[in-house]
């Protein structure tokens, strides 16, 4: 796309194979009881589209917008909700569908907050987590893969607001957008 895009870390084949194991996992630990999908605005928006057609259940699906770090790449640990949940979760299994894990406090903010409205069960689907960072220990049920701590873009995932629209996703290298 431009000279600030680096080498891929995950490509376009391996993610749709992982998307798709992904998905048939969750639809065998739910069949009996199909999830209320929780995307993650706005980096989880393409994650989230091809996860839910993965998986064979009636879903539904609601959004949460937060923000955590401005535009910048570096985590500031404040979490403000910017979108709230339209639908009542009391006594529904919640999947929060999630693009990346880097620090953890993001995830943790919104377990936290998901669970004080008393669903029956809430899980976390994350595509990528950053290796060796998380400050608090986070419950993963469903990680698309493990990756170097990068700060990395596409698929979802921008800086700036840019280069969400990469089909894979790939190590950005240019200086930090704010
Ligand atoms: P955490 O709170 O440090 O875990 O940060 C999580 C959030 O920061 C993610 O949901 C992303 O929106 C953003 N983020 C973290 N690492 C990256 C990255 O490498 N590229 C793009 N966004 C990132
Ligand atoms: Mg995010």
């Amino acid at each position: 796309m431009d000279e600030h895009i680096g080498r891929a870390v995950v490509g376009v084949d391996a993610l749709q194979d992982r998307v798709g194991e992904l998905g048939a996992q969750i639809t065998a630990d739910y069949t009996d009881d199909p999830p209320i999908l929780v995307g993650v605005l706005k980096g989880a928006f393409l994650f989230m589209a091809d996860l839910a057609r993965a998986i064979a259940l009636p879903v539904e699906f609601d959004f949460m917008a937060v923000s955590s770090y401005g535009s910048a790449t570096r985590t500031s640990g404040t979490v403000r909700i910017l979108k709230d949940l339209d639908v009542d979760v009391t006594d529904r299994p919640v999947l929060i569908v999630e693009d990346i894990v880097d620090s953890g406090l993001t995830l943790a903010y919104l377990q936290r907050n998901i669970a004080a409205r008393g669903p029956r069960s809430v899980a976390t689907c994350a595509l990528l987590v950053k290796d060796g960072l998380q400050r608090t220990e986070l419950d993963l049920a469903y990680v698309g893969f493990t990756i170097p701590p990068v700060f990395v873009v596409g698929y979802g995932l921008d800086v700036g607001e840019r280069y969400r629209n990469l089909s894979g996703i790939h190590e950005y290298v240019g200086p930090p957008r704010r």
